[in-house]
């Protein structure tokens, strides 16, 4: 960022427009869309999604010519296909490479003598991707092997580093920011909803509701065989305390979230409590983020059984504010969260899902002004 602030106040010395307009794009427009903070104000930022959604094709010439690579280092339903349909929508064409289907294996290490089964480097493979779009997504879990190599986003800052390239998290060791991106714009449309009509899917009743003024958004943990990153709940958690709206995290002991996400959230151990009087549920697993136990790190803390009473069920919805409930899938029913309340009215994984488009089409236009 050095180089471009110098020549941006070179750019004004000079008095060229051209010049001032091109350096101020590189240092201010979106060129990583990693944390809440890289989209700037969040009401304009929800009220573009929302123009969106209203004319989804409106930008449809801002991606002629360009082109958006995905490359996914892990699976995708939803971030794969809402993200190709976003690029479609502003007229961009899409690349996407699965890294472990087809590609070469990928050494990430310096150092390595590479004499095993990976036959490419992530430092020359990384600069000839970025050299055949004009936009990359990526997606690389954490590995759990190294908390500071997670936490540091090791993978991601490479590509951040060495494409070339404005890049977007599609999901990375700690981060899903267009999930909770997509997870605001749902809360934002149903925070005010007094009445809703029984699950076209499902059937059920009707449900009337008296929203509470400021709504209550709570984070639960809940078991799952699995070990799973916190990329979900870290990015929820960072979004929550950055919208308005009062945010409570419930986890048993042990699951404590990093602080830098975590931030002022109440952290409540008792679920039940949690819930009580709560209008959004946003029920999520995630392994020991290792910050009150450091050598658990990516665990499952004990037996996942034994924690079968945190699984999301009519139990703990009775206590809320006819809560709408929220999950940004794959979900495992009946661990994470019962059939009973996954099929209710006030269900709302399917347009949390469907608003993954809304998020990833907001994202990429911000980048394609960027580099116009
Ligand atoms: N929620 C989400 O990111 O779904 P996928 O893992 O299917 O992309």
């Amino acid at each position: 960022m050095f180089f471009p602030f110098i020549s941006f106040l070179f750019a004004v010395l000079l008095k060229n427009d051209y010049l001032c307009m091109k350096f101020c794009k590189i240092l201010f427009f979106m060129r990583v869309f990693q944390n809440v903070a890289d989209l700037g104000d969040l009401k304009q930022a929800l009220s573009e999604a929302f123009e969106i959604k209203a004319n989804r094709y409106k930008y449809q010439e801002l991606g002629k010519n360009k082109t958006a690579m995905l490359i996914f280092f892990n699976n995708s339903l939803r971030t794969r296909l809402s993200t190709q349909k976003a690029a479609m929508n502003l007229g961009m064409n899409v690349i996407v490479l699965d890294v472990n289907q087809g590609a070469w294996k990928l050494e990430t290490e310096r150092g390595v003598i590479m004499e095993g089964d990976k036959s490419e480097h992530l430092l020359e493979a990384i600069p000839v991707m970025g050299s055949y779009c004009d936009i990359i997504g990526v997606r690389s879990f954490a590995r759990f092997e190294s908390r500071s190599d997670d936490y540091e986003e090791k993978i991601l800052n490479q590509f951040i580093k060495y494409s070339g390239k404005p890049v977007f998290f599609m999901e990375s060791a700690t981060v899903h920011p267009l999930q909770a991106f997509a997870d605001l714009i749902t809360i934002e449309e149903y925070k005010n909803c007094t009445h809703v009509e029984p699950n076209p899917l499902f059937g059920g009743v009707a449900i009337d509701r008296v929203p509470n003024k400021r709504p209550k958004v709570v984070l639960s943990w809940a078991p799952h065989p699995k070990a799973l990153p916190q990329a979900v709940p870290n990015s929820f958690a960072e979004w929550m305390n950055a919208a308005d709206v009062d945010f409570v995290i419930t986890h048993p002991e042990g699951y404590e979230l990093d602080p830098k996400f975590a931030g002022n959230a109440q952290v409540e151990y008792d679920q039940m409590k949690a819930f009580e009087g709560a209008d959004f549920i946003y029920a999520k697993n995630w392994s020991c983020p290792g910050v009150t136990r450091p050598n658990d790190y990516g665990k499952v803390l004990g037996d996942y059984h034994d924690y079968s009473a945190w699984t999301v069920g009519e139990r703990q919805m009775a206590v809320t504010n006819k809560a709408f409930f929220m999950h940004c899938l794959p979900v495992r029913r009946n661990m994470i969260v019962t059939d009973d309340v996954i099929e209710a009215p006030t269900s709302l994984v399917i347009p949390e899902a469907a608003n993954r488009e809304i998020s990833a089409t907001v994202v990429l236009k911000r980048m394609l002004e960027a580099i116009k």
